[in-house]
């Protein structure tokens, strides 16, 4: 097999342009040999309920599956009835960018409220948390959120319980999407259980793929009263994997160890840099014209760019818009950015913009 792309070349685009992490890789190989059961029955998926009881605690089930759209979409369906609705910040991936898939496959109506920095509040919530018993409504009976957020921001474990407490003592469900929970670990400092079980969080997404993994997230029930069929609708929303045990073994390399807390910690350090790289820069004059829009709190940057500079830096380096009407960008770092393509990265936006 021939290697049919330049495997020098690594761009800000997103955290899953990135390759396999080797120590994942070897854990694939490590399971390939022999026969196991298909479906979940195999070693591998017992040994990671094992893995998430020592992150979580006793009690904790973990439902692999293939993507962080199908965690999401199928977790939410666990937790509401057919008129359901969660309400999410209106940033949410679940509201953008899985193709209505929690809509069309689930049946979920989301709610969903724009927030300043991609994180909601108490209050934030309440301007969709109503009309319980009102069958023209849609029945707000989850909310979720995000950790860390599209935006690169960050929940504290206080901000998470509250919006827990607020939503259970209305009767709400609290869904965490983790596509990115070990930077949100890592930045914060914290084990899992600190900033979601041991907070109130109900059910999570447990994401692998931009951390590291080749393929596979987790469903994780913190709490079995909120969850409700899982082993059916995994398999109803195609997320039932015959051969289980490779996305197991993947979750396991990152968790078992303290893999996902290092590859989490490098890929927020690479954005610091970049970060503190373009301030330096805007302070001694070499880049000009650049400003931030977000903190910088995990692995994400988000800045506006002077107009036409997005296009020209993209002749370098992969990176998406966020807001193209604002020319707003997304600058994302992987396990394994490296501080050189950092350092190329932010001399090219200073050559951009000064010359
Ligand atoms: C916040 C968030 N949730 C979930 C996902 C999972 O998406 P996918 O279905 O592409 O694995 C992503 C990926 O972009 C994400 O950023």
């Amino acid at each position: 097999m021939t290697t049919l792309h330049d495997t020098t070349i690594r761009g800000f685009a997103s955290d899953n342009y990135s390759g396999v992490h080797p120590e994942v890789l070897a854990a694939i190989a490590a399971a390939n040999d022999g026969h196991q059961i298909a479906y979940g029955e195999d070693a591998y998926t017992a040994r990671l309920q094992e893995v998430f009881a020592q992150h979580f605690g006793e009690g904790v089930e973990a439902f692999p599956v293939f993507n962080g759209t199908g965690a999401n979409v199928t977790g939410l369906q666990s937790m509401l009835p057919r008129w359901g609705a969660v309400i999410a910040a209106s940033t949410a991936h679940i509201n953008v960018d899985e193709g209505g898939a929690p809509e069309r496959v689930a049946g979920i109506k989301i709610l969903n409220v724009p927030t300043e920095d991609g994180k909601l509040t108490p209050e934030l919530i309440d301007r969709e948390a109503w009309g319980w018993g009102d069958e023209h409504r849609a029945q707000p009976l989850v909310v979720s959120i995000t950790q860390s957020t599209e935006l690169g921001t960050l929940y504290t474990p206080e901000e998470i319980r509250a919006i827990a407490d607020h939503a259970h003592e209305r009767g709400m469900r609290l869904h965490l999407d983790g596509a990115r929970i070990s930077n949100a670990a890592a930045a914060l400092d914290l084990p899992l259980r600190a900033f979601t079980r041991d907070v109130g969080v109900d059910v999570l997404s447990f994401g692998g793929t931009k951390n590291g993994a080749m393929l596979g997230e987790a469903i994780v029930v913190l709490d079995p009263a909120a969850s409700e069929g899982l082993l059916f609708l995994r398999k109803l929303n195609m997320q039932l994997s015959s051969k289980m045990r490779f996305v197991s073994a993947q979750l396991i390399a990152l968790l078992e160890g303290d893999l996902y807390l290092r590859n989490a910690r490098h890929s927020n350090a690479m954005a610091a840099r970049l970060r503190a790289a373009v301030e330096a820069g805007l302070a001694d004059g070499s880049i000009a014209g650049v400003s931030f829009t977000q903190p910088t709190q995990a692995n994400g940057v988000f800045a506006t760019l002077p107009d036409g500079i997005a296009d020209r830096l993209r002749e370098s380096f992969r990176f998406y818009d966020w807001d193209a009407a604002r020319n707003e960008v997304r600058w994302m770092c992987s396990f394994d950015t490296s501080e050189t393509d950092v350092d190329a990265f932010v001399a090219e936006l200073g050559r951009l913009t000064t010359r």
